[in-house]
């Protein structure tokens, strides 16, 4: 049976590691031809490999995909190497530092929106006039934290709101020419970033992370993919503009910050209404609980 990517050619950033590496290999499992993108530091090649020994056709790309000279070389590779372009995948990208706003870094700030905002938007830029030719599609890996905010990483969450509202823009714009853009929004997932010993969080956010789920634990980089693969193939020809949130069920359940509120942030303030009827609303009306 053919796979739902066959013959396409993708391009996924941050493709060596942790997602990116995820979906590089379930993309070229569907069938597609892929450039596995990533940093001169990332293990590109070690996937490239790992993919040609399960069959699939991958190209490797080492470049810092912020860099508008290096994002075009990654496209031109697509080109030369599998004769044009039909996914973009914008899945690079950095999460450096926990802090609250007014201790957060300047230079990780920069540095977000760098690897995060510049990435996917000089490679979207230079991906569209070859996407525009073969009708594809381009999505970039959002966050429910693009989404609700991420407390004590608010500019990492800020900077995946932009992504939303980057791939929405770019949905509208192009889709007279056929072009589809897409977000997958993953939840906490099974990454180094999820991690405290390999990521910035401590312990209680780890934990804090994995109970504001539904599920109650991460995704895992697989999960993900598959909903990529699903995402940019034909089976999802009429979805275009959308957040696809793969995310545990965060989004609706993200809880617990009252917890963490000071007692002098708990205290109501002192009434100056002469108010008698405020817990008298329901009085006489049906009420149940059937939780007991
Ligand atoms: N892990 C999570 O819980 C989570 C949740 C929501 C969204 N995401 C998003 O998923 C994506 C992948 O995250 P991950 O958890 O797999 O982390 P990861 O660190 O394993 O993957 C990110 C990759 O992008 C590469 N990269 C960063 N900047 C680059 C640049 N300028 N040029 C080329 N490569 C670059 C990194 O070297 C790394 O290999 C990110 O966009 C992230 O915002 C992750």
């Amino acid at each position: 049976m053919a796979g739902r990517l066959e013959g396409k050619a993708a391009i996924v950033t941050g493709a060596a590691t942790g997602i990116g590496e995820a979906i590089a290999h379930k993309f070229a499992r569907e069938g597609a031809k892929v450039v596995v993108a990533g940093l001169p530091t990332d293990p590109v090649d070690d996937v490239v490999q790992a993919i040609k020994r399960h069959g699939g056709m991958a190209e490797a790309f080492l470049g810092d995909l912020a860099d508008e000279i290096d994002a075009q070389a990654c496209i031109a590779l697509a080109l030369d190497a599998f004769g044009g372009l039909d996914i973009l995948i914008n899945n690079a990208g950095v999460f450096p530092e926990i802090a609250e706003c007014q201790d957060h870094s300047i230079e990780l700030f920069d540095y977000i929106v760098r690897n995060n905002i510049r990435s996917a938007f000089v490679m979207t830029r230079f991906a569209l006039p070859h996407l525009q030719r073969s009708r594809g599609v381009v999505i970039s890996t959002g966050s429910e934290a693009g989404e609700m905010g991420e407390p004590t990483a608010a500019p990492y969450g800020g900077s995946k709101g932009f992504i939303h509202a980057f791939m929405r823009g770019v949905a509208y714009e192009q889709g007279k020419y056929g072009v589809r853009a897409l977000c997958v929004c993953p939840g906490p997932v099974d990454t180094a970033w999820t991690h405290k010993e390999t990521g910035p969080m401590n312990a209680q956010m780890e934990k804090q992370t994995l109970a504001g789920t539904i599920l109650g634990r991460r995704g895992t980089p697989e999960e993900i993919a598959n909903v990529f693969a699903f995402a940019a193939s034909d089976e999802a020809s009429v979805m275009t503009g959308a957040l696809i949130f793969a995310d545990g069920g965060t989004t609706i359940a993200k809880g617990g910050p009252g917890e963490m509120a000071q007692s002098f942030v708990k205290e109501q303030p002192t009434p100056t209404l002469d108010l008698k009827h405020s817990h008298d609303g329901l009085k006489g009306k049906p009420i149940e609980n059937r939780m007991h």
